[in-house]
């Protein structure tokens, strides 16, 4: 049985439609702006689903309220989907001083919940934190099965080599090769960047990556695939963090753009509803 987030709003009517049994929570706010929680059903597993984007504290809040009144009401088993996590880009110290953000709210998370399913996670070893059972879900099914036609015999690409095991994983659901770019310095003012061992002359290409943010890195990707003469150039990304102005840049450099519905943005066109009911 499912408990919706404010964060899962946006997935709540396709959970229906597609068979999840929802137990209804009340969802509000304090004047002063404080959240209001109150579980209506009752149980003894419940998956909560609420992804955490902005505002975030708020909805990470929410989360730690829903999984106390679960547990107030007795429910034995709580399992979290946090498809989007926030602050998990602050994975490590780079200032003494500061926080490794994902550790602070995974250990709040494992107060209450028994398991976390989080969504392309940036960096999964960051999961060894909660200390519950935590899964890094892959899109990778959903992605490709979006991609599949327009693609056709076209290849993955991952825009760095930290994105070469999605680009691997999405490329397996086709059988379809895959690469990474890499940037090569060939003189001192100088950087080349490029695919390695892999000819995209001619070819359709998607881009896949877990999180656009400005959309920089797809956009120069995109330039450099152009001017290597590929065929149609796809994006298919997990997360739309999408900054200002982001959406279009990206679109207008490529053939067509779809991110998933971790967050709900325009161009979230892949759902990963599907992925929810099998976990
Ligand atoms: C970086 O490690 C991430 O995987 C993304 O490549 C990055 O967040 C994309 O940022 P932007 O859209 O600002 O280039």
């Amino acid at each position: 049985m499912f408990v919706i987030g404010s964060g899962g709003k946006h997935l709540e009517g396709e959970l229906r439609e597609l068979g999840g049994e929802i137990i209804e929570v009340e969802l509000r706010k304090f004047p002063d702006g404080e959240k209001y929680v109150r579980v209506l059903g009752s149980g003894n597993e419940a998956t909560v689903v609420s992804s955490t984007f902005a505002p975030q504290d708020e909805k990470i809040v929410e989360l730690l309220l829903i999984g106390d009144a679960l547990r107030e009401k007795g429910f034995k088993k709580l399992r979290a989907v946090v498809p989007y996590f926030a602050y998990s880009r602050q994975d490590r110290v780079t200032k003494e001083g500061e926080p490794v953000s994902v550790r602070a709210i995974m250990k709040a998370l494992g107060i209450y919940y028994d398991e976390l399913y989080i969504f392309d996670l940036h960096n999964p070893e960051t999961l060894k934190y909660f200390p519950g059972k935590g899964v890094n879900v892959s899109p990778a099914r959903v992605i490709a099965d979006y991609f599949r036609e327009k693609l056709g015999d076209g290849i993955v690409l991952a825009p760095d080599k930290g994105a070469r095991e999605r680009a691997r994983a999405v490329a397996q659901e086709f059988g379809l090769e895959y690469s990474h770019f890499e940037k090569r310095r060939i003189s001192p003012t100088e950087v080349e960047m490029r695919p390695v061992d892999i000819d995209v002359k001619g070819k359709n290409v998607l881009i896949v990556d877990d999180i656009i943010s400005t959309g920089g890195t797809m956009v120069k990707a995109a330039q450099i695939l152009r001017k290597l003469g590929a065929g149609k150039i796809f994006v298919g990304v997990t997360h739309g963090v999408f900054a200002e102005g982001a959406i279009e840049r990206v679109s207008g450099a490529v053939d067509e753009l779809a991110v998933t519905n971790t967050i709900p943005t325009p161009v979230s066109k892949i759902s990963i509803v599907p992925e929810i009911l099998r976990l």
